[in-house]
């Protein structure tokens, strides 16, 4: 078991470094409206000003972190969008091995529009799961008249975040597809329980917050991922991704490693790609101390039994 981090563009080292069919799932986090991950963007959030990126009124004097706008996607960012997962899913397609599964957290602005080019790369829409957790979004008053309309807002207080569940088409039957590439299912959270699609894990844990703010590469600078998400939820994610407990797991946008952490933590092998310096750096630090935090998913009775026969990346190549 292990994991392989690339510095670079997801699609060029996907293309260069990993043949096809060879990659048993892939959970990832990606740039949910693709323009707020822009280098230009990026540098005005780190600024604390302008771009997509918005800092939420404050609550109760607690200064908030920022979020992007997707509600002032323009036509054309909505086209490089569209480009991105196309791209994003034809790359993920030529990798997966057949009855691989993805999961893809998104937005309920865009999910539409993600969902359709992956729809249209051949991988086969599944489900969307359903993350409990309160966000910032939405709920605002209308802009400028708060008093005149005091009971009106303009969209719904957002409490939940969408993840796209997609798998490649099988081999065969599931239990053939099983056999042959160890893919095609969901592993069970246990005999009697199935993984289901409503995810109940709330906010990040500030312990979580507080490891990767110190993995900055700038102590005078330090702040954690925007987008960080929680252990809980993402070794859920990577323990129902390999039905057989066997494989690599994917994440092309790893942003501060915590997909990759989780993967670690559950003895599984991962690859992760960062295209950001800032990122890439934190990711490389941050992954042995969050892979470290305790959470329920690991204590269950299949990884008890999961022994020394965990294969090493290398087996998958
Ligand atoms: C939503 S964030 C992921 C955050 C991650 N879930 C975490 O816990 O830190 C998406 C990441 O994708 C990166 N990214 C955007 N475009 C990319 C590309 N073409 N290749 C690799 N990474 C990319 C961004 O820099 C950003 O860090």
């Amino acid at each position: 078991m292990g994991y392989d981090l690339h510095h670079g563009n997801a699609f060029q080292v996907l293309e260069e470094e990993y043949d096809e069919n060879s990659i048993h799932a892939v959970v990832t986090d990606p740039p949910y409206g693709v323009v707020e991950f822009e280098t230009a963007n990026v540098e005005k959030m780190r600024e604390g000003k302008g771009g997509v990126w918005r800092i939420p009124p404050e609550l109760d004097g607690n200064k908030r972190k920022p979020l992007p706008r997707f509600t002032v996607l323009s036509d054309s960012d909505k086209e490089k969008l569209r480009n991105f997962f196309k791209t994003f899913g034809e790359a993920v397609e030529r990798v997966l091995r057949p009855g691989g599964h993805m999961f893809v957290a998104t937005t309920q602005l865009l999910m539409h529009e993600v969902s359709k080019q992956l729809d249209e790369a051949g991988l086969e829409r599944r489900d969307v799961l359903v993350r409990k957790t309160k966000t910032l979004r939405g709920g605002d008053r209308p802009k400028g008249a708060h008093e005149r309309y005091d009971m009106v807002s303009s969209m719904p207080r957002v409490y939940w975040e969408p993840w796209l569940l997609y798998r490649k088409p099988l081999d065969g039957r599931l239990q053939d597809t099983l056999d042959t590439w160890q893919t095609g299912g969901l592993r069970r959270e246990s005999e009697e329980r199935p993984f289901t699609d409503l995810l109940e894990d709330g906010k990040t844990p500030k312990a979580e917050t507080e490891i990767v703010k110190n993995a900055h590469p700038d102590p005078d600078d330090a702040e954690a991922h925007p987008n960080l998400k929680p252990q809980y939820l993402m070794r859920e994610l990577c323990h129902a991704a390999l039905p057989l407990q066997k494989g690599v797991i994917l994440d092309p946008f790893m942003g501060s490693g915590s997909t990759i952490a989780a993967v670690h933590a559950l003895e599984y092998n991962a690859i992760g790609i960062e295209l950001d310096d800032t990122f890439f750096n934190m990711a490389e630090n941050a992954i042995p101390n969050l892979a470290e935090v305790d959470t329920p998913v690991e204590t269950r009775g299949d990884f008890a039994q999961q022994g020394d026969d965990s294969a090493s990346l290398t087996d998958f190549s």
